[in-house]
């Protein structure tokens, strides 16, 4: 499989002017276009809503990215009803016409890619590299979808004639229609992904993105209809988590739930699924508080670059970020003053400028997160850089507030154990790897994790014992972050998933169908 992302990193498509040119052009063609009002899609219709909300620029905060339709309980209704009734169309839609759908979808992202970068740039405060990324991860969602599907021949296996006459078959089955409920941190690639995994196993789709990032939904939907997703099979509710997630994912004709967000919603959707009269597939991929280890026979070049760009790319707003690091005492001051001075050496910028490393926060609760977790960590701890609220950067108010590293805190405390999707790590001295593995374990989370040693017998005990979906050994480039398709299947243990098998794995579409066992004498 020849991911989209690695082609972008290897620079196949041109030179890094281009690039810079494509996107900066994007960028203007799409800021000219924000402002509008967006309806709902209802078995392919617009509904329009008198009441709606507002999404504005996390960089630029007067700026207005559009207005959305507010949903409700009823508009979930109708969308359920139009995908219950396209259920039996699309499921009898040949395996072969379903992946080519999203072939096409594919390649109608990729002519588009700028275009959604900028989108991702201005909804959700992406720089150009983590948009555009964003979007090749969507692609390749989409493609190495398509090709599970075509290597498994529609998931149908002749099982044999158990005794003469028996012919026996195993095939597997779409449930009916699915709940797709999206995060806002990669809006583009999860929400396609997730909506592909439920849409080309033959299930239909009522999807609601996160509140903040329902413009990039919208182009995600109109990419999949274009290339053939039929209307019904795919609706958009736009809404909030209450008043949209929450009754879709209760809804008694919705059969299974496809969602990536926070742990708490999670378990509260997984829960109020399991009570249910009739049960069925929750997958749920939720949050991580990931630790880092560095040992004493590190390169700590190497470990400061990946924790930097793995505690702050994004600004922290990746389940994946890391947010812990457990560091051989020996190395310790070593590591974290190199740590605090190329964090310092991070400018502020907006998103959409080329120097752009970190980002702004996507809305305010975010920012008094932020304020809150600094506070904290200088009362229990200490602050060694960070711990601002920036504000604004060149003359445009925005959610930019600075990255921080924190040493002194409890390992046990709050502030080093849950997640806070901000830019903030905390920096622990340990005896040696033991304890660095230990500490590591010691979470609710499993999602990823990383280790800095140079030493192979170290790095055989670190992966023979580490408790974590994702296991990463010498990333410079980032320490947790940044998993490609195919090649990284990506998913959580312990309380960062409800399911076991991996977005972008082999094993993820089996989930969003039912075995069923066919015999027939004769
Ligand atoms: P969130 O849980 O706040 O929201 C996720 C989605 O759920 C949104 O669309 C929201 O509107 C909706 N929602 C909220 N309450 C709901 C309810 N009661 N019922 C149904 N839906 C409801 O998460 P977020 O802030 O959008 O995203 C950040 C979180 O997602 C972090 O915890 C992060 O770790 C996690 N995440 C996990 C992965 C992964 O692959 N494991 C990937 C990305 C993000
Ligand atoms: N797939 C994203 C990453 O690996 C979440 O960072």
């Amino acid at each position: 499989f020849e991911n989209e992302q690695t082609a972008f990193t290897h620079r196949r498509e041109g030179t890094l002017d281009e690039f810079h040119d494509r996107y900066e052009s994007a960028v203007e063609r799409v800021r000219d276009d924000l402002g509008e009002s967006h309806p709902l899609v209802i078995d392919g219709a617009a509904v329009e809503r008198d009441e709606r909300f507002s999404v504005e620029s996390p960089g630029e905060t007067d700026l207005l990215v559009g207005e959305f339709a507010s949903g409700d309980e009823g508009d979930v209704d109708r969308a359920v009803a139009a995908a219950t009734d396209a259920f039996d169309e699309w499921r009898h839609t040949h395996w072969r016409d379903r992946a080519a759908i999203f072939r096409e979808a594919a390649e109608r992202a990729r002519d588009r890619r700028y275009e959604l970068a900028a989108v991702l740039t201005l909804e959700a405060g992406k720089n150009r590299f983590e948009a555009v990324a964003d979007v090749d991860e969507g692609i390749d969602f989409l493609r190495f979808y398509a090709r599970e599907l075509e290597r498994n021949e529609g998931y149908r296996l002749d099982t044999g004639e158990p005794t003469p006459g028996q012919r026996c078959r195993n095939v597997l089955e779409p449930y009916g229609v699915f709940g797709v409920v999206g995060p806002f941190n990669f809006p583009f690639a999860i929400f396609v992904g997730m909506t592909t995994g439920a849409l080309i196993t033959g299930n239909t789709v009522v999807a609601k993105p996160a509140s903040a990032t329902p413009l990039i939904a919208h182009e995600a939907v109109s990419i999949l209809s274009d290339a053939g997703v039929p209307d019904g099979a795919l609706n958009l509710v736009t809404g909030g988590g209450r008043t949209v997630g929450e009754p879709l994912v209760g809804h008694e004709d919705v059969s299974g739930v496809a969602f990536t967000g926070s742990r708490a919603v999670g378990r509260e959707i997984e829960r109020s699924f399991v009570e249910r009269e009739k049960p069925g597939p929750v997958i749920a991929e939720l949050g991580g508080k990931n630790p880092v280890t560095v040992t004493a026979e590190a390169d700590l070049e190497k470990a400061v670059e990946g924790v930097r760009y793995g505690a702050f790319g994004f600004g922290g707003q990746k389940c994946s970020a890391t947010s812990r690091v457990y560091v051989h005492e020996d190395v310790a001051d070593a590591f974290t003053e190199r740590l605090v001075e190329t964090t310092e050496e991070i400018p502020d910028r907006a998103p959409d400028d080329p120097g752009a490393v970190v980002a702004p926060l996507v809305d305010d609760d975010a920012v008094e997160r932020y304020r809150e977790v600094c506070e904290t960590a200088r009362e229990v701890g200490r602050v060694l850089t960070g711990g601002e609220v920036v504000g604004a950067v060149d003359g445009a108010a925005g959610r930019y507030v600075r990255p921080t590293v924190a040493v002194d805190v409890p390992h046990d405390h709050d502030v080093a154990r849950e997640e806070h999707f901000v830019p903030f790590v905390t920096i622990h001295p340990v005896g040696g790897l033991d304890e660095g593995i230990r500490k590591s374990n010691d979470s609710e989370y499993g999602l990823c994790a990383g280790l800095f040693s140079e030493d192979d017998a170290e790095i055989e005990t670190w992966l023979d014992r580490i408790e974590s979906g994702m296991c990463y050994v010498n990333r410079s480039q980032s320490a947790t972050t940044g998993a490609l398709v195919q090649a990284q299947p990506f998913g959580g243990w312990k309380a960062s998933g409800t399911t076991s098998k991996f977005a972008g794995g082999y094993w993820y579409l089996p989930q969003f169908m039912r075995e069923q066992t066919r015999t027939v004498v004769g």
